[in-house]
């Protein structure tokens, strides 16, 4: 249970981590929720009720981050879960588009990690977030598979680093959440039908089965600088 415990969630306001923050609350912690559109927090704050409070930041931004931290005081767990990607052709993709996956997946979840951790009680835990294609290759995936890994590596160094806070990492699959909502409907319906088709579940994720990995992650004491790979066995497929 998390009675008396805050758990702050960057990127709270969508998809994993608004699950994340559904679960945290309904095992009796407070949660903070973060992100960049005002819009996306105010419904999932109506969503999520009184036990939630929601903070507007941009994690590209290192001084809003550190300004953040030093506003929101102290707290029981980190998790970041903040990201917005793309895919593309290594060939035909801008070098500056990659370097802005970078700055938003990998510096994003660094900066965080680096002014929450010292807010965080010594019992505490940060949880980052990785993502399959960091292992299994993917067409399409270069410059996200290389942050990926990037931020698996970060989180395991900081486990050593930041201890006795408790640094994990979650590696999802692919999961349905708001992050395909720019892809057509029957385009991404039919990708869900060819992935599920390919994994050992046969199915494609929810944003519920990443949520309750985080959640183990935040709970169990014994567990630092693991990756849980959430991805319904698609490495093996
Ligand atoms: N869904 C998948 O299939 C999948 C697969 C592998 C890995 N993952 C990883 O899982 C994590 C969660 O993904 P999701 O599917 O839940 O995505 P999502 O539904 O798109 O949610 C992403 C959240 O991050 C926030 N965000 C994005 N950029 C931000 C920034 N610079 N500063 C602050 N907040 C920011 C968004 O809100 P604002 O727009 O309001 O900022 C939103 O709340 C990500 O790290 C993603 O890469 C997902």
């Amino acid at each position: 249970m998390l009675h008396n415990q805050k758990v702050m969630i960057i990127g709270g306001s969508s998809g994993i981590g608004l699950e994340t923050a559904k679960q945290a609350i309904a095992l009796g912690a407070e949660v903070i929720i973060a992100s960049r559109s005002e819009d996306k927090l105010q419904k999932a704050k109506e969503f999520l009720g009184s036990n939630a409070s929601a903070y507007t930041l941009d994690t590209t931004n290192e001084e809003q981050v550190k300004a953040f931290f030093e506003k929101t005081g102290t707290f029981d767990h980190l998790v970041v879960s903040a990201a917005e990607t793309f895919g593309g052709s290594f060939l035909q993709t801008d070098a500056a588009k990659a370097r802005q996956l970078f700055e938003n997946k990998f510096w994003g979840q660094y900066y965080a990690a680096k002014y929450g951790a010292p807010k965080l009680s010594p019992n505490g835990s940060i949880t980052l977030f990785s993502g399959v294609v960091a292992y299994k290759a993917m067409v399409g995936s270069s410059a996200l598979g290389a942050v990926n890994a990037a931020v698996s590596s970060l989180s395991q160094t900081l486990a050593l680093e930041l201890a006795p806070v408790r640094v994990n990492t979650v590696s999802p699959g692919i999961i349905d959440t708001p992050s395909r909502s720019k892809m057509p409907e029957d385009a991404r319906a039919k990708l869900y039908t060819e992935i599920a088709h390919k994994l050992p579940v046969k199915r494609v994720g929810k944003a519920e089965d990443v949520a309750q990995s985080v959640l183990y992650l935040i709970q169990n004491s014994f567990v630092t600088g693991t990756v849980l790979h959430v991805e319904g066995g698609h490495i093996l497929a």
